[in-house]
């Protein structure tokens, strides 16, 4: 199948430790391996991602953008991966808050700027969010079509789960009725125990097609990745974690909302 348009893909969960980060790199860096042409965007002010892939200093560059109006564009970066930029983040990105309060459409300002970048010269935006429903995620969703949901294979990760969906759905009726959960994403799964089979059945249950095929085994090789500076498919391109996140590629290539 081509891919005419960009499709964009915000990672979120607001509880830390989901599995975003560790998704959306090694979700883009699948992408970029199959061909796809994929920019993933930072919105994390901790900026896991960015210094993952080694920009380790972005200064001001997406706080700017979203405040002062500078262009998007020009915060876009390539990576060392084939098929892969990135716009990176930084420490200051935690200002953006406060320094949007009170102006009119601060929900909507990173969805105007998204707007302006060329986006024939990509096939997928795959924005990784903080771990939290502040501003920069109501943006992240407004500047989104569609929400993967990464939850750790925990029955503790379960609880805030539809309180999350529930609040997609308030922004898909205020802010952005396009906006679909293209999936939910059992991150850590510890095929040998018991707890972590429920949980992946529980969700099964209750979200139904919603939640992918494809499930994250819970792999080392995983965790070791980005102190080398490397996604899982470069890092350890065989392991089960590379397999993993292969395989969700090829799901999300076939799914989408009209499907
Ligand atoms: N499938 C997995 N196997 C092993 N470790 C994982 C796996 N998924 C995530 N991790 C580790 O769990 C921690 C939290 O993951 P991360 O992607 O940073 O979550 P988030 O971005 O939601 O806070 C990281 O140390 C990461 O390396
Ligand atoms: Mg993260």
């Amino acid at each position: 199948m081509y891919i005419t348009f960009m499709r964009t893909i915000a990672i979120l969960n607001q509880k830390g430790g989901s599995g975003k980060t560790t998704t959306a790199v090694n979700l883009a860096a699948s992408l970029a391996e199959s061909g796809r042409r994929v920019l993933i965007m930072d919105l994390d002010p901790a900026a896991a991602a960015s210094s993952w892939l080694g920009f380790k200093d972005a200064n001001r560059g997406l706080l700017e953008v979203l405040t002062e109006g500078k262009n998007l564009v020009d915060l876009v970066q390539p990576t060392a991966i084939p098929n892969l930029d990135i716009i990176a983040s930084s420490m200051s990105l935690s200002g953006a808050g406060k320094a949007l309060a009170g102006e009119i459409g601060v929900e909507t300002v990173l969805r105007k700027r998204i707007a302006k970048l060329p986006a024939d010269r990509w096939d997928f935006l795959i924005k990784d969010c903080p771990p939290s429903l502040d501003l920069l995620t109501i943006n992240a969703l407004s500047a989104a079509q569609e929400v993967l949901i990464p939850v750790e294979a925990h029955i503790m990760a379960l609880g805030g789960l539809y309180s999350l969906t529930q609040t997609v759905e308030v922004v898909q009726e205020r802010l952005n009725p396009g906006l679909f959960i293209c999936g939910i994403l059992a991150c850590r799964v510890d095929q040998r125990t018991n707890h972590s089979r429920e949980v992946v059945e529980s969700l099964h249950q209750k979200f139904g097609k919603l939640v992918y095929k494809t499930s994250i085994r819970e792999n080392v090789r995983l965790a070791e990745c980005p102190s080398f500076g490397k996604p899982i498919t470069m890092y350890a391109s065989s392991s089960t974690g590379a397999e993993d996140y292969r395989s969700l590629a090829r799901e999300l290539l076939k799914r989408n909302k009209q499907n």
